[in-house]
């Protein structure tokens, strides 16, 4: 697809997922009023809505259609939002500006910016346990929440987040091994199951949800990496978050450890290894192919 295109498809992906989530998040006058307020902040502040789309994306390339993956695509997405407010708070990466806006604690303060993390964490299972399924498919809702489940904690997502806190500051010096396991659990991790989701949706055989961990574990390695290096290189304004706070902090990340022009070529190898494992999907998995060059190429 030429760039123009995928800009404009994933534009009305965005509208897409923005209208599931307006629809599945609790109104912002119920009460207590304050929470389901800071909830939606943080969710519609902007954000590129990657592991939504790739989670729709995936339901179409396994023969599904992307509106049936919606709801576990808006539970991807609270979750994620989750994990930001929460890593933005002072007690994590300290930082003020998320999605160009003041982040949860600044505009609510520490607590409610907790608690909005927490039920947004919350609310992610509820949305997702009201997938409907394929009535004769092979995955139940059981096996999704397990899937999310055990992305988000310890053992992947919030794991990663406790060797990323570990390895801050001068004294630690991480090995190759080490930083890149914390890339998969903190970030690629949930990618991975955003696209994993989707295919079940879909009722994607083995070989397909193979597929799409191959992918998002490449895609995911590839995105933290950028991450990185864009913290490196853009400013606040483009970004809509900090720029520059990883080496203020001392965090363990790829520039800091091999520097730019090598941490490109790396997530250009890994964007390569994404794009071998969408083999079996042939001319399906175009799609989700261009998106891979889009993130390697992108510059926020
Ligand atoms: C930022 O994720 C945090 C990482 C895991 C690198 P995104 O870059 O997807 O953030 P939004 O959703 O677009 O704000
Ligand atoms: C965040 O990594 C990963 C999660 C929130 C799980 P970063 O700390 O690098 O993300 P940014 O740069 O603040 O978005
Ligand atoms: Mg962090
Ligand atoms: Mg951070
Ligand atoms: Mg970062």
């Amino acid at each position: 697809m030429a760039t123009a295109d995928l800009k404009s498809h994933l534009k009305s992906r965005c509208e897409q997922v923005d209208s599931a989530l307006e629809s599945y998040l609790p109104a912002p006058d119920i009460r207590p009023q304050t929470i389901h307020e800071a909830m939606r902040y943080s969710v519609f502040a902007g954000g590129k809505r990657l592991r939504p789309i790739l989670c729709m994306e995936a339901a179409l390339a396994c023969g599904g259609t992307a509106e049936s993956a919606l709801a576990p695509a808006a539970s991807v997405e609270c979750i994620h939002t989750y994990s930001l407010i929460h890593d933005d708070l002072p007690c994590m990466d300290d930082d003020d500006l998320r999605r160009g806006m003041p982040t949860s604690h600044v505009k609510y303060g520490e607590g409610i910016a907790v608690l909005a993390g927490d039920a947004l964490l919350t609310v992610a299972f509820e949305i997702l346990a009201g997938t409907a399924l394929p009535t004769d498919g092979s995955y139940s809702a059981g096996d999704l929440v397990t899937e999310l489940a055990v992305t988000s904690g310890s053992r992947h997502l919030v794991g990663g987040q406790v060797l990323d806190l570990e390895g801050e500051g001068q004294d630690v010096q991480l090995s190759l091994e080490e930083l890149k396991y914390i890339h998969l659990s903190k970030t690629a991790a949930l990618l991975t199951t955003s696209l994993r989701l989707g295919g079940m949706v879909a009722d994607a055989s083995a070989e397909q949800l193979q597929a799409l961990t191959d992918f998002g574990t490449n895609l995911g390695l590839a995105f933290q990496i950028i991450d990185d290096i864009l913290d490196v290189t853009q400013s606040t304004e483009k970004l809509g978050k900090s720029a520059g706070k990883d080496e203020a902090t001392d965090k363990s990340t790829y520039p800091a450890l091999f520097g730019l022009d090598q941490s490109r070529e790396e997530a250009a190898k890994l964007t390569a290894a994404a794009h071998s494992a969408l083999a079996p999907f042939g001319e399906t998995g175009s799609c989700l192919a261009d998106i891979a060059d889009y993130l390697l190429d992108r510059d926020y």
